[in-house]
This record gives C-alpha cells, sequence and structure tokens, in this order.
C-alpha cells in the first residue's frame, strides 16, 4: 500500500479510482471538527463497499454487553459511537438514472484531502453505457471556526450531450451502525420537516433523532442553493428522512452547482426546542454569510493552527506528508473547546473502539495539545477526568476497593469495556491520569490547578493503590497481584514492575503535592484534607507502602523484570519467529501468545519514560537492549516509547527505524486495518518520537530550581532540516535542526533558561 496516495507536502491524493480501497480510502479522507466528524463517503449514492460514517461527539449509544460467561462486575453496556444523520446527501440522477459510481464508469477520478485548509475535494468523469459524460467536482468542509456548521458544494457538468438532471439534496437518519452487538437500530425518529415551499434556486430540510437508551438529541438542519433555478420541485418527509428533489435541464457543456449548508446541534449543548431552533438559526446563517466567507472563516482557523503546531521536514516528501497527517487529523479530533469530551483512539472516523476514552489521551495525546496548543486545551483533558472523580470512586467500589479507579474505557466516566483482563486487571490506566496531571504542571507551571481540582483525583487514586497493594509479610514488601501492564500479551500476573513502580510514583506525587499545598495554601488543604478524608495514618501507610513496594529485578541481566516469572519464560527475540507468524495477534493462539516471553507493547520502557529524571542511561540501555528485541509492537502506541528511548541511549538510527513504523501508519495502511478507521492516538505519539526523541525535549526536574526545558536535537540521515514550534510557559519557542546546527528562538514571551545540547543558556 505503499504509493497508494501522491507525495504532496499538504494533501493527501489519491489519482483514479479503486472500489477495493474505497474503505480504507474513506477513513484516510475524514474529517472533523472537534464538534463531529465524517469519513470521506461519497455525497451521491453509492453501491459499492463502503462504510458510511458520521460521528457526533459525545453522543453514543450503550449497546448492551456480549460476553460468552458472565463475570460480577462486568459492565452492562459497551459504548458505540452511533453513525448519524447523513447530512452530506445528494442523490443525482441523470434522465432518469442514478449516478452510482458502482455502475458508471469512471475516468479521471481524484480525491484529494487539503490539510492546510481543511477541505475534501473529488472530481470525476462519469461515463454510463450510452456514453454520457458527466463531469462532477465536489468539495465538502466542518467548519472549524463554526463548530456546529458543515458545507458541501456539488457541481455537474455533462460533457458531451444535454441532460435532464435531478438532485436531491436530504437528511438521511435512518442510519445504522455496522458494529452493533445484536442488530439494533441506534436512532429512534423525533421530528422532520422537509420544505413546504422550497423556491426555484434554494430550499431547506430539517430532521431530529434521538439514541434509545441515552436519549441523546441530534438536530440536522439543512440549507441549499442552486446556481441555476430548477424547473421542478417536490419534497419527501419520512419519519427519519426529509428531501427535496430539483429537476432542470442542462445543456452539454453547462454547470450547475448546489451548495449545501448544514448545522447539527445535540441535546448536550441545548435543553428542548432551543436544539432546533439553534440548529435551523446555524444552517440560515451559514448560508446567508455564504460559501465563500463561510470557508475563508473556516481557512483563517487552520491556519492559526498551522502556524502553532506545524512540524516542516525538508528533504523527505514522504516524512513531511506523515508528519502533517498525523497532526492535521490530531487537530480534527480534539479542539478543547469543551471539557465534556475527549479523544478516541479513531477518533470520528470509523466504529472501532466506539468513540471512547482509553488511557491513550493521558499517556499520548496530552504532550501534543500542551506543546501546540493553548493550556486551556489540554487543561480540559484534565478536567474531563476530574469531573468524572465519582464515577471512578463508584468504579472501584463495584471492585470493592476504596478510592477512585478510572475505567479503561469510557464514555461518560463509567466502565463499558468488558473483557475481565483488561477491566479489572489493566489498572496501570490509573497512573497515567496522574501523570497526565503532574505534566500538566511540570509544563504550564500553572500549579493552581493541584489545589482547584488536582488533589482530590491525586489523593482518591493514592488511596486506590493503598487498597489494591496488599502486605506480604512473608517478604516484608508490598505486592499489586493479579494485574495486566501496558503489554496485554500477559494478562493476570503478580507484580508487574510498571505498575508497581507507578502506584508508588502516585503515592510519592500525592505526599509532594499534600506539602505543597499545606504550605502554599494551608486553607485550602485543610478543607481538602477533611472533605477527602485524609489523616496522618493513612499517609504514613502510604510512606511505607513507598519504602517497602517490591519490584522484580533480573539479577543477571540488570534489568527491571517486567513481572514475577518473566525471567522462567523461553526468552527468545522477535528474529526467532518466522516471518509468516506475524503478527502474532493473527497467527498464534491466545494461550500461545501468553506464554511467549514477547512484548506488545512498551511496558518496562513506558515506565522509564514517564520516569525518565530517576534513570540513568546505562539503566534505560540495559532493557531497551533486553526489552527492544522481544517486543513485537503490535499496538501502533509501541514504538513511539522506544523510539525516543533510543535517541535518548543513542540509538539514533533505531529511533528512525522504530519512528517509522508509525510515522505514515495510515496513509500506508501498515496494519491492513485503516479501513475501520484511522489510529489517532499513535499519531500523538509519531508527534513525540520527533519533539521528545529526536529533538530531546524535556522538562527537566532540578532539585535546585524549577524545572527546567531541555533539547538535545539530532537529525535522521535522511532529512536535510526539521522544525516545529513548541508553547513553553507564556513563550512560543522555534526549534530548527539542520545536519550541521540546531537553534532555538524565541518568537514570543520573555527570555527563558534552557538546556540546549548540554549547555545552559538563555533564549
Ligand atoms: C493497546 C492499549 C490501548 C488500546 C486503544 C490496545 O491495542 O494495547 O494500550 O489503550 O489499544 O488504543
Amino acid at each position: 500500500m505503499k504509493d497508494y496516495f501522491k507525495l504532496h507536502e499538504w494533501k493527501i491524493i489519491e489519482e483514479g479510482f479503486d472500489p477495493q480501497e474505497n474503505r480504507m480510502v474513506e477513513s484516510i479522507m475524514s474529517l472533523g471538527n472537534g464538534h463531529m466528524g465524517m469519513r470521506g463517503n461519497f455525497a451521491e449514492q453509492y453501491s459499492g463497499d463502503s462504510l458510511q460514517g458520521t460521528y457526533i461527539a459525545g453522543v453514543y449509544y450503550p449497546d448492551k454487553t456480549v460476553v460468552g460467561w458472565w463475570k460480577v462486575g462486568y459492565p452492562e453496556y459497551y459504548a458505540k459511537v452511533p453513525n448519524a444523520t447523513n447530512f452530506i446527501g445528494i442523490d443525482v440522477e441523470i434522465n432518469g438514472e442514478p449516478l452510482d459510481l458502482a455502475h458508471w464508469q469512471v475516468n479521471e477520478f481524484r480525491r484529494e484531502l487539503d490539510m492546510k485548509e481543511g477541505y475534501l475535494f473529488r472530481s470525476f468523469v462519469a461515463e454510463n453505457e450510452e456514453g454520457l459524460k458527466i463531469r462532477v467536482k465536489s468539495r465538502r468542509f466542518l467548519s472549524m471556526a463554526c463548530r456546529e456548521v458543515g458545507a458541501l458544494q456539488y457541481t455537474i457538468e455533462p460533457v458531451n450531450r444535454d441532460i435532464e438532471l435531478q438532485l436531491t439534496p436530504y437528511l438521511d437518519g435512518t442510519i445504522t451502525n455496522e458494529d452493533a452487538n445484536y442488530d439494533e437500530i441506534f436512532w429512534e425518529a423525533m421530528e422532520a420537516e422537509a420544505d413546504a415551499s422550497p423556491r426555484k434556486n434554494c430550499g431547506q430540510g430539517f430532521l431530529k433523532i434521538k439514541t434509545r437508551k441515552s436519549h441523546f438529541q441530534v438536530a440536522t438542519a439543512m440549507e441549499y442553493e442552486l446556481s441555476i433555478p430548477a424547473t421542478t420541485l417536490t419534497s419527501q418527509c419520512e419519519q427519519k428522512y426529509v428531501s427535496n428533489q430539483l429537476s432542470l435541464s442542462l445543456t452539454a457543456g453547462e454547470e450547475v452547482t448546489l451548495n449545501k449548508y448544514m448545522a447539527v446541534t445535540t441535546s448536550r449543548d441545548y435543553e428542548g426546542e432551543e436544539i432546533d431552533r439553534q440548529a435551523k438559526k446555524k444552517a440560515v446563517e451559514a448560508k446567508e454569510s455564504g460559501w465563500q466567507q463561510l470557508f475563508q472563516q473556516h481557512a483563517a482557523a487552520w491556519e492559526q493552527i498551522w502556524q502553532e503546531g506545524d512540524i516542516e521536514i525538508e528533504g523527505d516528501v514522504a516524512a513531511q506528508q506523515g508528519i502533517r497527517y498525523n497532526i492535521f487529523q490530531l487537530n480534527q479530533t480534539y479542539t478543547g473547546h469543551d471539557p465534556r469530551l475527549n479523544i478516541g483512539p479513531k477518533g470520528f472516523t470509523g466504529e472501532k473502539y466506539g468513540g471512547a476514552t482509553y488511557w491513550d489521551t493521558e499517556a499520548y495525546c496530552l504532550p501534543f495539545y500542551l506543546n501546540t496548543r493553548d493550556n486551556e486545551i489540554a487543561r480540559n483533558l484534565l478536567l474531563y477526568r476530574y469531573r468524572h472523580l465519582e464515577k471512578a470512586r463508584e468504579n472501584a467500589a463495584k471492585l470493592g476497593l476504596e478510592g477512585a479507579l478510572y475505567p479503561m474505557v469510557t464514555m461518560n466516566g463509567e466502565e463499558c469495556h468488558n473483557e475481565w483482563e483488561i477491566t479489572f486487571e489493566e489498572i496501570h490506566r490509573n497512573a497515567a491520569i496522574v501523570y497526565a496531571i503532574y505534566n500538566y504542571i511540570k509544563h504550564t507551571g500553572e500549579k493552581d490547578y493541584l489545589a482547584e481540582y488536582g488533589m482530590e483525583v491525586i489523593a482518591e487514586i493514592a488511596r486506590f493503590w493503598e487498597d489494591r497493594a496488599h502486605f506480604n509479610p512473608r517478604r516484608n514488601k508490598y505486592m499489586i497481584l493479579g494485574v495486566t501492564g501496558p503489554n496485554e500479551y500477559e494478562n493476570n500476573v503478580h507484580n508487574n514492575w510498571y505498575t508497581n513502580r507507578m502506584a508508588v510514583w502516585c503515592l510519592e506525587y500525592a505526599l509532594e503535592t499534600i506539602e505543597y499545598l499545606k504550605e502554599e495554601k494551608p486553607a485550602v488543604m485543610q478543607e481538602l484534607w477533611n472533605e477527602l478524608g485524609l489523616s496522618a495514618g493513612e499517609l504514613e501507610k502510604w510512606r511505607d507502602m513507598i519504602d517497602k513496594m517490591y519490584y522484580p529485578y533480573a539479577e543477571e541481566f540488570e534489568v527491571f523484570e517486567q513481572q514475577d516469572g518473566y525471567l522462567d519464560k523461553k526468552l527468545l527475540t522477535v528474529e526467532d519467529i518466522p516471518a509468516e507468524d506475524l503478527p502474532l495477534h493473527q497467527n498464534w493462539s491466545w494461550d500461545r501468545i501468553l506464554r511467549s516471553c514477547f512484548v506488545k507493547q512498551a511496558d518496562v520502557l513506558q515506565g522509564l519514560y514517564f520516569l525518565s529524571d530517576q534513570y540513568d542511561i546505562s539503566t534505560k540501555k540495559l532493557n531497551f537492549d533486553f526489552y527492544e528485541p522481544r517486543t513485537v509492537h503490535e499496538s501502533s502506541l509501541s514504538p513511539c516509547i522506544h523510539s525516543i528511548i533510543a535517541a535518548e541511549i543513542g540509538y539514533e538510527e533505531k529511533a528512525y527505524e522504530l519512528y517509522l513504523r508509525t510515522a505514515r501508519l495510515d496513509l500506508e495502511n501498515v496494519n491492513n486495518d485503516t479501513e475501520d478507521g484511522l489510529h489517532i492516538t499513535s499519531m500523538a505519539g509519531t508527534w513525540m518520537a520527533i519533539v521528545e526523541g529526536f529533538a530531546g525535549m524535556k522538562v527537566m526536574e532540578k532539585e535546585e530550581e524549577e524545572n527546567i526545558l531541555s533539547f538535545d536535537p539530532f537529525i535522521p540521515e535522511q532529512w536535510e532540516s526539521y522544525s516545529f514550534k513548541i508553547n513553553y510557559r507564556g513563550r512560543q519557542l522555534k526549534i530548527e535542526v539542520t545536519s550541521e546546527e540546531s537553534t532555538i528562538t524565541r518568537e514570543e514571551g520573555e527570555p527563558l533558561q534552557i538546556i540546549f545540547a548540554g549547555e545552559k543558556s538563555e533564549v
């Protein structure tokens, strides 16, 4: 799949139509604006293979859980992201024959995603069996400036004959999900209004549907205008479908353009009639401002994003296109305007993973938004978890534990994943929530967050670890049994090094935060102390756990042992696996995977990455040399962490090789699953591999002073130069690296002490 898309610095271009690849391309060409998103489906009907997908942020359907054997504690539902009203649809009929690219011959086909201005363009010439040729050009965007609004422009020109044309702009709520456990229809009808008196050159439609069980109401309004007045008009209004049919005659070479403006509002943002009113009003306003102005506002919003968050790479167009694509998709998925929203591993690009939130957000995505957008955007990611604290307490209580256990997979704070080894055992996710708070403060210096929101979350998570670990008098150590670490190719293991280490780190950070607040904001701390019911005895227990946590260690290799008993396995390396057995998850039985030493994704190394300041280069090297050859990287979240550590320990070629594994993961359909949707959270990892890996960016913890920003750049041989900007404590810094020199420039804000390539200096 390497060369399917043309190389271009700012565009993703498909030339020629290959129906076999349509689903994959639909994922790639997805658009989104944080409020909603859609796959790159055709506007006109298409009877070939396609995954229709329009998704609205925060709207989910609680699909009844399917399991083989019910276990107490399983969540009742698995949240699905429902495919919502199709609002881009325009059926086209030419001389009574539907335009359907599965039946017409397709020539000069081009689908193009423009990342600079954030729109999707498509053009083709279609020919029917009678030799009639039609040229179509279409363009669409979901506005980054007015989030509830999207627009589509559709132009048709008969090339060689006069035609009778019928255009049917519609809103269709009869949509279904492919991923539905019991083939249920997720939506029920509410209101539908077709235009009672459409004029010859414009009209409207309105549809409101609501999800069953979760009762999210979604209203969609459309307004359209036609460049040549229609001769006849009819409309259709059914429970979940509205349309207007516009007929007109065109002579060969004559063009007609239909502009369709849509607004989508939900009961998440408005109540009662206001939902309808706002949708209608926004669609009218969009039409009144007109395509050009609406598009300009949208493009200007993208310009701002690129100004702050672009990475430029010279000398390697494929790398440039790859990283821009990742940055583009990350910004389409999450815009930070609403703390009730989060980042699904597939964003708005498919049904898989149900649009739910995973630990991916805290562990992988946060640094991207922290560095490239305003602090408020990353802060909203933290607030999302703060808002779910009560649910996290309930979640811990369901498992018979004190404190808060954040879910592994969630839409609204409730756990909604039902495999026991993940739901019950992958408790390490709790540490990532605390780590994100620490990371945010380290980066922004906004310690106020601790008093306002952070302390409660940190304390309740500490309390969870306190209860989940137990003291083993035989060994005089605390232990955490029956867990799954980040490496999901091991389940129900005892003393996963990463989990134990991060649990202790959480306790340390909790104590440190309490100390800090006692000192700086004693009244607030006293209030929190009472509210949380903390006691000196409890803190004493945390200290004892810190002193006496058990960590498995492999003496003979001088490495942290991934978990008890890991070393007893047959210690092969990935090179020993026959090529046809890879990927293991598609070829080996599950028990064989569990028995093997092969690591799905960074586990011990994930800990060394998070707690980088606490481990020296030699420790990192020993662990990398031991675990990297045993890691199959069958999670796309894995190579970036390995790449960052490789860069730090001086394995530059290895760092680049690992970076390449995910840099163009979807553009080259490396895992052969892009058709299901994009790997959004791993895209953030690719960004980290450049900024934290190649450029070596870190916010160092220094005992004698506040945190200090440091860089230690290198450039992959294949590149001529790369540069990027970051926001750091009110400054905008630009880092430029060539094979000859590395520079850092302060573009905005006060001077700053940094460490650059080992030297302390001021920018
Ligand atoms: C990984 C998890 C991750 C999930 C969603 C899984 O394959 O093992 O760490 O949270 O995908 O991206």
